[in-house]
């Protein structure tokens, strides 16, 4: 019997920063309208993953920026995120994926702090 709805496991495509590139910034889509007509990270849970990336990013002292974006065109591959300086992604994450993303995240903040003069 075939498994549907299973969580389809995080996919990360990890840039290095690149230099003058400026702060590291981390956005999740949050989208959430009917109207796109398919499957859209609000509602598979962007909200609630971005609540708990907020309250880590807190607790750890990362110096990166969260915020919200509303589509950037990987809908099917929901939530997605992207990351900054570097123009990385994170697509299919849930809510267990919150520490794996924490760790780079922070890694993305060292690095591009690394690179500053
Ligand atoms: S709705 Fe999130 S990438 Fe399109």
């Amino acid at each position: 019997m075939e498994q549907i709805n299973a969580k389809r496991p995080m996919q990360a495509f990890i840039n290095p920063p690149t230099p003058s590139a400026g702060d590291p910034v981390l956005r999740i889509c949050t989208n959430d309208r009917d109207e796109m007509g398919g499957p859209v990270c609000g509602k598979r849970g962007g909200a609630e993953i971005k609540v708990e990336l907020e309250k880590g990013i807190e607790e750890r002292g990362i110096d990166i920026t969260i915020s919200t974006i509303n589509c950037m065109g990987y809908c099917s591959r929901g939530p997605a995120l992207m990351l900054d300086p570097g123009t990385s992604f994170i697509f299919q994450a849930g809510p267990e994926d919150v520490p794996e993303i924490l760790d780079i995240a922070e890694k993305l903040a060292a690095d591009t702090k690394a690179l500053d003069p």
